[in-house]
């Protein structure tokens, strides 16, 4: 196989109108372009049934490109107009296999060699598979020998374990596994990244990343703001489709697995699958589910989850989860891994909290003095991302006190690279053809297994959430 760059290469968004196209993926492709990484003959193809011609993308683009890669502004505008020539426009359906004909035949006329395809499925779900079966339909899966065809998905990938399964064998008719890439954004940032790094590229972290020394582990994600603007869609899923099915258990199953045979796709797929299937389906009884209510914050009045007008009357979509999960292996055994995920918190935060145990016996016992505290491992994953690990520490002076003090990695002040976004990462590996860190099918199977039973349990019981109010946290009782 050639080198990425050296091949042509199409991409094609669908759904190119939507908010994500506009936000994460045209300008993630256009960091990209400004970084030297894109193929040399790219052609970014937006596919969406808004009429537009290519003039009028272009200018709906625009906006979100942004130039952080290239601070000299003269730079920046010469390379934006260069990127926007490359960008095009076509109006389709998505279940209309002569519109990805007239598609097709538009690539061919205007590539002057065969090129490789990227599909870049940023549509609803429930048009997936009309939209899947008109590209399989217009032969835009059938490449010349030495040249690829790829599909990334989004989630959702269905509703539950039953609709997960359907939708993907489904998919599978059309597209072969090889060439589908199924996209956790989560896995693209760079915290996520390193949590392999950290685990297994240090001595310390290994013997005692288990049941003898580890006394809790929390993850939880928290957002500041509501559904505002995306409510129609979230009323369908909750949070716990939303975020806890996929991004949270992503991050459990790179913090509990075992080290992988290799970095290979597969090798790091199969470890994470084991861990996840060792997990205990969530319960009722160990769940929280809340919605927040209207409320002020700091002067501001902040609608509730039900004034939106995008959420039907009544509804019970959950906007906030907390839970405990049980990893059922030796490594993990007894140890709870408290999980939550929120919308309209107190703070926008996504970190994992690894508490360490208490020594089993301290000399500073009796002394009068304040204990050592256990050791805590914090990893931010956003915003200011770092590593810190609490240790007990004396405090300087003639007494003997104890304090606990920070060892701490903040990324801004050890790197000076730019930290990419997940978006940019992803779609890079993508075309290079890495798939290790996109999801395999096997890991949507058991990350369902984890959450169906409980999502089906509340929908049948129909019981309302808690209500909490914008910015605050409800009450769970656990340490995180
Ligand atoms: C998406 C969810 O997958 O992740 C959103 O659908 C959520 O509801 C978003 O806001 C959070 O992503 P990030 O990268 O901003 O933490």
């Amino acid at each position: 196989m050639k080198d990425h760059k050296e091949q042509a290469c199409n991409i094609i968004i669908l759904g190119a109108s939507g908010d994500l196209s506009k936000r994460k993926l045209l300008p993630a492709l256009f960091a990209l372009y400004c970084n030297g990484m894109l193929p040399h003959d790219t052609r970014v193809y937006g596919y969406a049934r808004s009429k537009m011609d290519d003039q009028q993308f272009r200018e709906k683009i625009t906006a979100n490109l942004n130039c952080r890669y290239t601070p000299d502004s003269n730079d920046c505008a010469e390379k934006m107009e260069t990127f926007l020539k490359m960008c095009f426009y076509q109006v389709g359906q998505y279940d209309s296999i002569q519109d990805f004909t007239a598609l097709n035949e538009r690539m061919a006329k205007e590539k002057r060699a065969d090129a490789n395809h990227l599909f870049y499925m940023s549509i609803p779900p429930d048009i997936f598979i009309d939209t899947s079966c008109s590209i399989g339909g217009a032969g835009l899966m059938d490449v010349p020998d030495g040249f690829w065809s790829r599909v990334v998905l989004e989630k959702p990938f269905g509703r539950d374990s039953k609709s997960s399964a359907i939708l993907m064998k489904t998919l599978k008719s059309i597209f072969d596994e090889e060439s589908t890439y199924r996209i956790d954004h989560y896995l693209g940032k760079e915290v996520i990244q390193n949590l392999m790094t950290l685990r297994f590229a240090n001595l310390i972290f290994e013997p005692v990343w288990n049941r003898n020394y580890i006394d809790w582990v929390s993850i939880a994600f928290s957002e500041d703001i509501g559904c505002e603007g995306r409510a129609g869609y979230f009323d369908n899923f909750g949070i716990m489709r939303d975020v806890l099915q996929n991004h949270i258990l992503q991050i459990v199953a790179l913090v509990g697995m075992e080290a992988p045979v290799s970095l290979d796709a597969k090798h790091i797929a199969d470890e994470k699958v084991k861990l996840l299937a060792s997990a205990a389906a969530i319960t009722a009884a160990e769940t929280i589910v809340g919605q927040y209510i209207a409320n002020t914050v700091d002067g501001e009045e902040k609608p509730g989850y039900l004034d939106d007008d995008e959420v039907p009357e009544g509804s019970i979509t959950e906007t906030y989860a907390h839970t405990i999960m049980h990893i059922n292996n030796p490594r993990w055994s007894g140890v709870p891994f408290y999980l939550s995920a929120g919308k309209a918190l107190d703070t926008r935060k996504t970190e994992i909290q690894i508490q360490f145990k208490d020594l089993p016996y301290s000399i500073f016992n009796g002394t009068g003095k304040e204990n050592p505290q256990a050791n805590k491992l914090v990893i931010r994953v956003q915003p200011n991302e770092a590593i810190e690990l609490h240790v007990t520490n004396k405090v300087p002076g003639m007494g003997m006190e104890m304090e606990d003090v920070k060892l701490d990695m903040l990324y801004h002040d050890s790197f000076d690279e730019e930290l990419p976004d997940a978006y940019e990462r992803l779609l890079l590996d993508v075309i290079r053809g890495d798939r290790s860190l996109f999801l395999q099918d096997e890991e949507l199977r058991v990350g369902w297994d984890i959450v169906t039973p409980l999502l089906h349990q509340l929908e049948k019981e129909g019981k309302k959430p808690v209500q909490y109010p914008y910015g605050q946290e409800p009450e769970h009782g656990c340490p995180a």
